[in-house]
Order: structure tokens, then sequence, then C-alpha cells
């Protein structure tokens, strides 16, 4: 059975400190019954080694939310795949459209991260999903095939368990409109059936397909209990302890 995961992006919310209090303050409401869905938090990269210490020994997990592809060099401001994983994350978002859109991020860097997050061991999540431009256009397919196929370009992926796909239609990031549930299931279901032709039925039914864009609390258990849909890739909503619980129940 595949488990479901709940993921936070906190983008450039929360000081470490704040850090500090809101994972301490998660555990304590999740209690130990946490092993479904898996739950990832994925701070600030500043924020990450207090995150990490204070979800030692909990069923959180903490991810980075970018990485640069290269394990070390003269990249001022860059962070690689050795140092994200010597601080203790396990997984890392890759290829989100905030960095697509303002960082200048293609489908050639975002395969270049990959395989980066690979080689250390570290789970990608890779992100992709179409403007509001390209939706109306009638554009979705041709937009996600090309993310798809870009982003895993010359990557063999052998473990379903080892990538997370996450489709975040643009339209719906941070705009309080969310996909409805029939319109995330059809991109899921063809994402699901491009990776079954790259890697093979199997690896594609396991590999875990989140959505992300305006999940909340009143609309999760619905997008969730679509056949493709995996759980989700949380934004605005996971900065709320209360938010983020109800959320997380919600793909129990
Ligand atoms: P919102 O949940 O705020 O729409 O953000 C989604 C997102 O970008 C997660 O990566």
């Amino acid at each position: 059975m595949k488990k479901p995961i709940v993921a936070g992006n906190w983008k450039m919310h929360k000081t470490p400190s704040e850090t500090g209090r809101f994972v301490r303050e998660l555990r304590e409401r999740l209690g130990a019954t946490t092993l479904n869905p898996e739950i990832i938090i994925a701070p600030p990269f500043v924020c990450v080694p207090v995150a990490v210490e204070a979800a030692a020994g909990s069923a959180v997990a903490v991810a980075c939310q970018n990485l640069h592809w290269e394990d070390k060099g003269a990249y001022t401001g860059e962070i690689s795949g050795a140092m994200i994983k010597d601080v203790g994350c396990t997984h890392v978002i890759i290829g989100h459209s905030e960095r697509r859109q303002y960082f200048g991020e293609t489908d050639t860097s975002v395969n270049k991260k990959i395989a980066a997050a690979l080689r250390h061991d570290l789970v990608p999540i890779f992100c992709l999903g179409e403007t509001l431009g390209e939706r109306e256009q009638g554009m979705t397919f041709d937009v996600v095939i090309r993310q798809l196929h870009g982003g895993l370009s010359d990557i063999r992926p052998t473990d379903p368990k080892r990538l997370v796909i996450a489709y975040e239609p643009v339209w719906a990031i941070g705009t309080g409109k969310t996909a409805t549930q029939e319109q995330a299931q059809e991109v899921h279901a063809f994402l699901r059936g491009q990776l079954s032709g790259m890697f093979g039925s199997d690896f594609a039914q396991q590999v875990r397909i989140l959505y992300g864009g305006s999940i909340k609390p009143s609309n999760a258990a619905e997008l969730f209990a679509a056949e493709d849909i995996d759980g989700g890739l949380v934004g605005g909503a996971c900065l709320q302890i209360e938010d983020f619980v109800g959320i997380i129940e919600a793909a129990r």
C-alpha cells in the first residue's frame, strides 16, 4: 500500500525561534499516532537545523525548499545536496513554480537538481503545473508532459518511494482557488500514465503524486479521496498548527 504524504512548504515564513516552537507544538498535537500519512515540513534553510532537532524521534521529516546541483564550489548564496543531507534533511522540494517564475529555474536546472538530490540520497519532491493562461489555451497536458520529461531526463529511478511528484497548478497557488477533484485527478492520472511509460507500471502505481494549490482542511478530504491523489503539498495552510493538523487528519 502506498502511504499518503502531507508536506508543508513554509516558503519564506517563520524565523528559527518560531520554528522550534511550531515543531514542538506540532509534535504534541500529533501524539504518537503519526505513521500515516507521512508528514514532511519544509522550512527556510536557516530554520532547518532547529526543525531537525525539534522533530528528532518523531514522525515528522524535514525537507529543504531548494538545492544547488553541484556538491560544492564557488556558487555564492547556494546550498548543496551534501549540506542538506548532512544537516538531517530527508527530502527536498525541487522546481516549485515560484522558483521557476522568480528565480529563472528551467526544466534543465530542475533536472540537474533532481539528479543531485538522488545522488545524495534525498527524496526529491518534484513540482510541476500549468499557469492559468496555459490551462485556458488547452495546453495543460503539453506543459506537464514537457516538465515531467524534462525534469526526469536521463534519470532512472528504481525505488518509487524515493521520488515524489507534486502537481501544483500555478493558478491555484496562494489564490484560494483550488482545482476541483476532477481537474486534479485528470492531471494526476495523466502523469501516472506518463510515468508508467517511462519507468514501468509497477513504479508508476507506487509513486506518490501530491496535489498542491490552496489546500485547506475543508477541501483536503475530497481531493485526497481521488484515486490518483496521494496527498498534498500545502502552502499557506501549513503555517497554522490547527489547519496543518486538519489536513493531516484528512489524509488518514
Ligand atoms: P498554497 O497552499 O498557499 O496555495 O501554496 C501551495 C504551494 O505552493 C505549496 O508548495
